[in-house]
């Protein structure tokens, strides 16, 4: 199965990925992860990402698409994967296709996670209070000002990729709103109906 799940910050798509990973037993790919290793590893890919991702702004479409497609590549990624926070571009989508279609696969669904903006401020917040009361560390773009900045790019250059696909015939809507059970069994629905 390969998956992309869609969304806002803050929409549910790590928390979810997650669940995915347990019940069918395919990796998560989650590009924010992966560049937040790379900042806390000071590689050079890290050096040039930080500063970006501290504005809440999207890092370089060459950088994100080189992570995924060397990431696809590894043994545990052939029975398929999760998408997490990847493509958020159009030149990311079409890369991605591209990088599967040489593999002689394609996508199977992009579901996209809905959410008001308001729950997505108050999500983001209750996340940077509960790691800071655990004495765990907080994510630089974890607040409001760096939030609206994060909600800004996601609305230029994402948000076209609901049209995107669903041009193509493989996006689903879940409501998001939902409690986490809620949208986890939405979305086991929408993979149960492929
Ligand atoms: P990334 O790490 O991908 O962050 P994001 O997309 O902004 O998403 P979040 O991780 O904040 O939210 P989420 O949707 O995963 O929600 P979560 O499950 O965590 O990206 C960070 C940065 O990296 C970007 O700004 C950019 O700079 C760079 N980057 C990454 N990918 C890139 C790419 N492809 N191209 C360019 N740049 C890229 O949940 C959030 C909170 O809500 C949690 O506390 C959770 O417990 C709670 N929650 C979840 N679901 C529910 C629910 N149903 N009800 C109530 N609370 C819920």
């Amino acid at each position: 199965m390969r998956l992309i799940l869609l969304g806002p910050p803050g929409a549910g798509k790590g928390t979810q990925a997650q669940r995915l990973v347990e019940k069918h037993g395919i990796p998560q790919l989650s590009t924010g992860d992966m560049l937040r290793a790379a900042v806390a590893a000071g590689t050079e890919i890290g050096k040039r990402a930080k500063a970006v991702m501290d504005a809440g702004e999207l890092v370089s479409d060459d950088i994100v698409n080189t992570i995924i497609s060397e990431r696809i590549d590894q043994p545990d990624c052939a029975r398929g994967f999760i998408l997490d926070g990847y493509p958020r571009t159009l030149v990311q989508a079409d890369a991605v296709e591209a990088m599967l279609s040489a593999k002689g696969t394609k996508l199977d669904s992009v579901i996209e996670l809905l959410v008001d903006d308001k729950a997505l401020v108050g999500r983001i917040v209750k996340r940077a209070e509960e790691a800071a009361a655990a004495g765990q560390p907080v994510r630089k773009d974890d607040n409001p000002e760096v939030f609206q900045d994060r909600l800004t790019e996601y609305y230029k250059k994402t948000a076209p990729l609901t049209g995107y696909y669903y041009a193509k015939g493989t996006l689903r809507t879940v409501d998001g709103m939902l409690s986490i059970d809620a949208v986890t069994e939405e979305i086991e629905a929408v993979l149960a109906s492929l």
